[in-house]
């Protein structure tokens, strides 16, 4: 299996990136660090933890990480995760303690200890604990395997500014190191996760599931749709973070560009906007595969399968 470090700030669609990496076999989580992004950095850490007991996976170690950006004050996302983060379910206090080893010395020391080349990082907020690891031992670029991170956008623009998307506009400076470090990048933009919707026909399908897991899934999604149909009147919500996982189960479901991405972090107007070079006019080099194309019929499918096995174990 390809072993993983899922870098994490619960959040529902969150929760669904790392069920579905629990429930995957070809997938090793060697362990799932938090970050402060959607809500405070104590309430992501309960949230990873109450997920992996969710999902049977208690096993599996959770690393509280930085718990503010590289650089000025932490924004939140209250208005569409909820006051917990992952309001519209509710599950018991979590058991298994928080390991006593800080997120970033966990993915530097993991890093240093495997083989080179085979670790792949999974971020799914904000990128501070990795720009953050980056600083402290520079050495792990060239040993990380590749980056699959969810964050940024191109033609579908922002969703936390015009500009921005939430997990890039959050730590712009950790971005940057990120997007300079030569580690081979695999972004998934709001150009993609935009297309991979939760409509009720999808939800229903995960509500039969049955069983405990069916029903937390379900009213995680119901919750999360609220925000995105009454402020834009669709059909459900964009599922973010799971297409990361899923890309590295499936990455024939997807399709993309290599090219150069750049990140604003001075600008007040465009601050944490992703400049990603598709048309190929810079000469800067290529540093990501910027991805645009899914399945998202596939994307359910997968997604839903793999829920079952979990709530069938
Ligand atoms: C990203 O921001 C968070 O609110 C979601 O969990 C996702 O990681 C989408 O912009
Ligand atoms: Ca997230």
């Amino acid at each position: 299996p390809e072993k993983i470090i899922i870098d994490t700030d619960p959040g529902q669609d969150d929760a669904f990136a790392i069920l579905l990496a629990l429930a995957s076999p070809e997938l090793e989580v060697l362990g799932i660090t938090t970050v402060a992004g959607n809500v405070p950095l104590p309430l992501t850490s309960r949230n990873a933890r109450q997920i992996v007991e969710l999902a049977g996976h208690a096993h599996v170690p959770v690393f509280a990480g930085c718990a503010r950006p590289m650089a000025g004050p932490l924004v939140t996302a209250e208005h569409v995760h909820g006051a917990t983060g992952l309001d519209g379910a509710s599950l018991p206090e979590p058991v298994i303690p928080l390991s006593s080893t800080h997120a970033v010395d966990f993915i530097i020391e993991t890093l240093m200890r495997e083989p080179e080349g085979t670790v792949t990082l999974c971020p799914l907020g904000p990128l501070t604990n990795i720009g953050t690891a980056l600083v402290r031992q520079p050495e792990i670029a060239g040993r990380i395997r590749r980056i699959v991170l969810m964050g940024g956008g191109c033609f579908e623009g922002g969703n936390i500014t015009p500009a921005a998307e939430f997990n890039i506009f959050v730590d712009p400076q950790a971005a940057v190191m990120v997007f300079a470090s030569g580690i081979p990048i695999v972004m998934m933009p709001l150009d993609v996760t935009h297309k991979v919707r939760t409509t009720t026909a999808r939800v229903d399908r995960i509500r039969r599931i049955g069983g405990h897991l069916g029903a937390v899934a379900a009213g995680w999604l119901d919750y999360f749709e609220r925000f995105d149909e009454e402020k834009y009147g669709t059909d459900g919500a964009p599922l973010h973070d799971p297409n990361v996982i899923a890309y590295l189960l499936r990455p024939d479901l997807y399709g993309g560009r290599i090219c150069n991405v750049e990140i604003e972090a001075e600008s007040e107007l465009t601050r944490g906007m992703t400049v990603v070079d598709w048309w190929g006019v810079s000469q800067r080099p290529a540093n990501a595969l910027f991805i645009r194309e899914v399945d998202d019929e596939a994307f359910f499918d997968l997604l839903t399968e793999r829920l079952q096995r979990l709530a069938l174990r």
